[in-house]
Parts: structure tokens; C-alpha cells; sequence
């Protein structure tokens, strides 16, 4: 029986997703690599280092920066994106969001936060869910990001749950492979060609009830 879930933050429960690529783009940009779709699919859910790395290789130039220039690239791109999220406020949740979180409090199932994102307390406070989530795990504290299932299994872990008792809910698909591994039931929030391998798709946030859920679980 499923009695906990396991959210990613950027793009499933907030729009931050689209900050990410913003801000992303303009230091791909800047370093002359061409932006496309299929890249800012794939830097999601991809730790900070890890997705400027991507970046560098999409256009050739992994061998063109010191770690000195790669750390001052990095730390451009966060401050341009902790400029995004400072303007924001809980009507930057997605749709659904706050009546499914509040459905599932009242279930009685336990909530806890698998993000890569080291801004993830500073963006729920932003949305006004730091009392949701008070179980979070912490990326800075893990050996392996997304694709690897530690984080799922860790999120898993903070609720004292079998991760057979949990979903993991995902708009990645680095993330959807995490919560695979770690043997949760997983679900797929976007492009159901990109997020193939959930159990369960949802093409967005509005879809996501307890009654769908539980529709296609049957
Ligand atoms: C999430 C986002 C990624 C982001 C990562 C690290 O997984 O989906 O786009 O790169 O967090 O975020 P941070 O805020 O630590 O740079
Ligand atoms: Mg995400």
C-alpha cells in the first residue's frame, strides 16, 4: 500500500523549471553554445556543476574552462536565477498543486522533497510550503544526483518507508529513472515521449489527483 510521496520541486510542484533554462541560457549563450529544446530537457534535474558540464559538451567546449572560470560561470548563472525566485510567490505554484498537497495531508500520507537543488528551502519559503516539507533531503550530502536512485531512496528513507510503499513524482526524466531505481512507483509529469519510462504520465500538473492516480493504479 502506498502511504508516502516523494516530490521533485523544480518544474512539479513550481514553475522554477523554466528559471533554470532561463537563466542557463544566457551563460550558454555567452559562452557560445547554441540552446535547443532537447538541451533544456536534459539539464533537468541535473545538479548545477553537472548541467554546466552538459552545457560545455553540447557545444564542444568541455575542454575550454578552468575550474576556476566554470565555478565563476556556475555562480553567475545562480545568481541570475536566485533573481528569478526572489520575485516569487505562492501564485508560482503550478496548477492543482496546493489542493493535491493539501488532499494528501488530509489522506494522511507522509510528504517528503528529493530536489537537486540547493535553493530548494529558499523557494518553498517563497511559495509558502516550508510546513509541508519539512522532510527534505539534502543534495549537498549525497554521493550521486539523478539519474542515480539515491535521492528517491533517501526521500523514501526520511519517512521511514519501504520505497514499495512510496511514489515518486517527476517532470524528468533523469528523475523518473531515480525513482525507478530506487523502487518506487513513479510518475511523469510533461511529454510522455521524454518521460516514457514513468509508470503513470500525466501530460501536466492539473491532472494530478488522488482519484487519477488511483484510476490508473487499478
Ligand atoms: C533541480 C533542477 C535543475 C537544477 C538542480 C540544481 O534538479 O531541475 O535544473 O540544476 O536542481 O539546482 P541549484 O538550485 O542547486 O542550482
Ligand atoms: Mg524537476
Amino acid at each position: 500500500d502506498i502511504k508516502g510521496f516523494v516530490f521533485d520541486l523544480d518544474g512539479v510542484i513550481t514553475d522554477t523549471s523554466v528559471f533554470h533554462s532561463q537563466a542557463w541560457r544566457q551563460v550558454a549563450e555567452k559562452v557560445g553554445v547554441q540552446w535547443d529544446d532537447q538541451l533544456a530537457d536534459a539539464l533537468k534535474g541535473i545538479s548545477r556543476m553537472d548541467s554546466l558540464n552538459l552545457i560545455l559538451k553540447h557545444g564542444h567546449r568541455e575542454n575550454d574552462f578552468s575550474a576556476a572560470e566554470k565555478q565563476a560561470l556556475a555562480t553567475e548563472k545562480n545568481t541570475h536565477y536566485l533573481e528569478l525566485v526572489d520575485q516569487m510567490t505562492p501564485a508560482n505554484l503550478l496548477p492543482g498543486i496546493k489542493d493535491f498537497l493539501t488532499s494528501l495531508q488530509t489522506a494522511g500520507y507522509q510528504l517528503s522533497l528529493a530536489s537537486a537543488s540547493k535553493n530548494s528551502a529558499r523557494v518553498l519559503a517563497k511559495l509558502g510550503l516550508s510546513a509541508v516539507f519539512t522532510k527534505a533531503v539534502d543534495p549537498t550530502t549525497l554521493t550521486h544526483g539523478k539519474p542515480d536512485p539515491e535521492i528517491f531512496r533517501r526521500g523514501a528513507e526520511l519517512l521511514n518507508l519501504d520505497p514499495a510503499q512510496c511514489i515518486g513524482v517527476e517532470d524528468a526524466a533523469a528523475g523518473i529513472q531515480s525513482i525507478n531505481g530506487a523502487g518506487e512507483t513513479s510518475i511523469g509529469i510533461g511529454d510522455p515521449q521524454v518521460l516514457a519510462a514513468a509508470d503513470i504520465n500525466f501530460k501536466d500538473t492539473a491532472e494530478l489527483t488522488l482519484a487519477n492516480i488511483k484510476a490508473r493504479m487499478a
